[in-house]
């Protein structure tokens, strides 16, 4: 597997998102939180002012329940915000986790986004998996159109050995959302001639 065409498809097309720019896991956590439910469009705007109400750690974990909620609003699912509070809060007092593992034992973090601030904050080599990544890498490393959850051990198994880094994921991301959709648009793909499913399509 090449991946040179999907870095230089993502150069081209990529697109040019604020949590992309930074390296903070406080910004990287909150763009994901926040992209868990809604898409991206409706995020760039809450992410702006969120940040310019709660820049840091430090601030959010002294904002009131009434405070977060409000600022939420719009983002659906309150819970998110407040549990974002409530992590920040220990991260306040306990520091911050260092490895995946460590960020899987935060309430409210599960494997795609433990995965996901570990890889793109900290540099760590990790697989996430959301259902983007998934249809991508089912699609490309394993053949198979539709590819589900059950899937995911043997798309890390397989991906393992490429150590993506993070701009191989943002360009993943990407490419799902422009080209490798559920009906995917094989014929302006960077990695079809790579891609086994391409040719059930
Ligand atoms: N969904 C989750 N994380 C994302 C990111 N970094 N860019 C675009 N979509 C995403």
């Amino acid at each position: 597997m090449n991946w040179s065409p999907l870095l230089r498809w993502y150069a081209r097309e990529g697109r040019d998102l604020p949590w992309r720019k930074t390296h903070d896991a406080y910004r990287i956590l909150v763009s994901e939180i926040m992209l868990q439910q809604t898409q991206v469009s409706r995020v760039l705007v809450f992410y702006k002012t969120w940040l310019k109400k709660f820049p840091t750690w430090h601030v959010l974990s002294r904002a009131s329940n009434a405070e977060v909620i409000h600022a939420w609003a719009g983002l659906g699912y309150n819970r998110r915000g407040l549990m974002l509070r409530d992590i920040a809060k220990r991260i306040v007092t306990h520091g911050l986790p260092k490895t995946e593992q460590d960020w899987l034992k935060l309430k409210g973090i599960g494997p795609y986004t433990a995965a996901a601030v570990a890889s793109f904050a900290q540099g760590q080599t990790t697989v996430p998996i959301d259902t983007n990544i998934r249809r991508v890498l089912g699609r490309v490393l394993l053949g198979k159109t539709f590819p589900s959850s059950d899937d995911d051990a043997r798309i890390r198994r397989h991906v393992t050995r490429y150590a993506l880094r993070n701009s191989h994921w943002q360009a993943v991301f990407d490419l799902a959302v422009a080209v490798c959709k559920k009906d995917p648009d094989c014929a302006t793909c960077p990695l079809r001639s790579q891609c086994p499913a391409s040719k059930k399509f």
